[in-house]
């Protein structure tokens, strides 16, 4: 997406953006929640909410989908906050929490563009995960290792668990900000990031019997194949898996990161990942099958710094028991809640 903060967010991301060097194994990122047949998993995104909006009426808004979905899982692949500090921040986790669902976020490009640092944000986000873990008073499933060596905020999984075994794998990873080595523009997945995944993969295939386990992943900037999928779709329109109703629009030029790093070559060899899902351009909506992956840009659930007032609103990916996926694009309109 277009922006007018990426220089303040450079100087934030140079001020706050820590790095630790301690080594983790891929199990210690893992997380587990229960598999449930025909699984909903709401994917909100770019909500951008700041200390200036009208929290309520945003809230009222997104509630209209939330309820409407019946989703077993949310997740907010990014841009959920700009310009907020830490009150703007607990009071939307609150607003998640009282669905009564679980729900996780990962970060995009403008969530370090707040009054507080990115340390703070994941910090509290642990917490409220081990909250959930202990007693129950959050829904909140979120796990980032701030020492650990892999760059980004958010790189987790959540393992959904069926007859104690790992049905599905839910990768949420953090497609980073921004990128002033060599170009600038939007940052791209790193090579450690790379080698995390593949690790993941591999070992979850390990302790499943050698046999590979299916997995979709969530992130915030979409890979620079977006745009090799949309080509396709355009040549041949059976790829596309916007449901009825639902007409699969680029209304915007992908905003990709212009350095490839290779990591849709490494997903396409481990052969787990069937499904991904990112949000950033916020006018585009469109769920392509491509080379048996699907990339699916989120629907924006706010109207926040720009967006087209027909596009508004979220999406459910049911997991089915069969391991195939299925979509159902809920759009509503500010008026409804005004
Ligand atoms: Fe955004």
């Amino acid at each position: 997406m277009k922006n007018k903060f990426v220089f303040f967010s450079g100087l934030l991301a140079v001020l706050l953006t820590s790095c630790g060097n301690k080594a983790y194994e891929p199990k210690d990122y893992v997380l587990q929640l229960d598999y449930s047949k025909q699984y909903r998993i709401l994917q909100l995104t770019d909500t951008h909410i700041g200390d200036k909006d009208n929290t309520k009426l945003h809230y009222d808004f997104m509630d209209l989908t939330i309820k409407e979905a019946h989703p077993n899982f949310i997740i907010v692949t990014g841009d959920v906050f700009t310009f907020a500090s830490k009150g703007t921040a607990i009071n939307y986790f609150n607003w998640l929490d009282s669905h009564k669902v679980p729900w996780t976020i990962t970060f995009g490009n403008h969530d370090e563009q707040c009054w507080y640092s990115i340390d703070w944000i994941t910090g509290y986000l642990n917490k409220l995960n081990e909250k959930r873990i202990k007693d129950g008073s959050s829904y909140c499933v979120f796990k980032d290792l701030q020492d650990d060596k892999v760059q980004g905020n958010a790189n987790f999984a959540i393992n959904l668990m069926k007859d104690d075994k790992v049905f599905e794998q839910l990768i949420v990873m953090d497609s980073n900000r921004y990128n002033y080595n060599g170009y600038f523009g939007y940052d791209y997945f790193h090579q450690d990031q790379i080698d995390w995944y593949s690790a993941l993969v591999k070992e979850t295939k390990k302790e499943n019997g050698d046999v590979t386990v299916p997995s979709l992943m969530f992130y915030h900037i979409p890979l620079p194949e977006v745009r090799d999928a949309w080509a396709a779709a355009k040549k041949d329109e059976s790829l596309i898996l916007n449901p009825t109703g639902s007409k699969a629009q680029e209304n915007e030029e992908p905003c990709n990161p212009d350095y490839n790093s290779g990591f849709y070559k490494v997903i396409k060899e481990l052969g787990s990942t069937h499904g991904m899902y990112f949000g950033h351009d916020h006018i585009n909506n469109y769920i392509i099958n491509y080379e048996g992956i699907h990339f699916g840009y989120g629907i924006k659930a706010t109207d926040r710094v720009y967006a087209d007032d027909s596009l508004l609103g979220g999406r459910v990916i049911t997991l089915n028991e069969d391991h195939s996926l299925s979509y159902e694009d809920y759009y509503h309109e500010y008026k409804e809640v005004m």
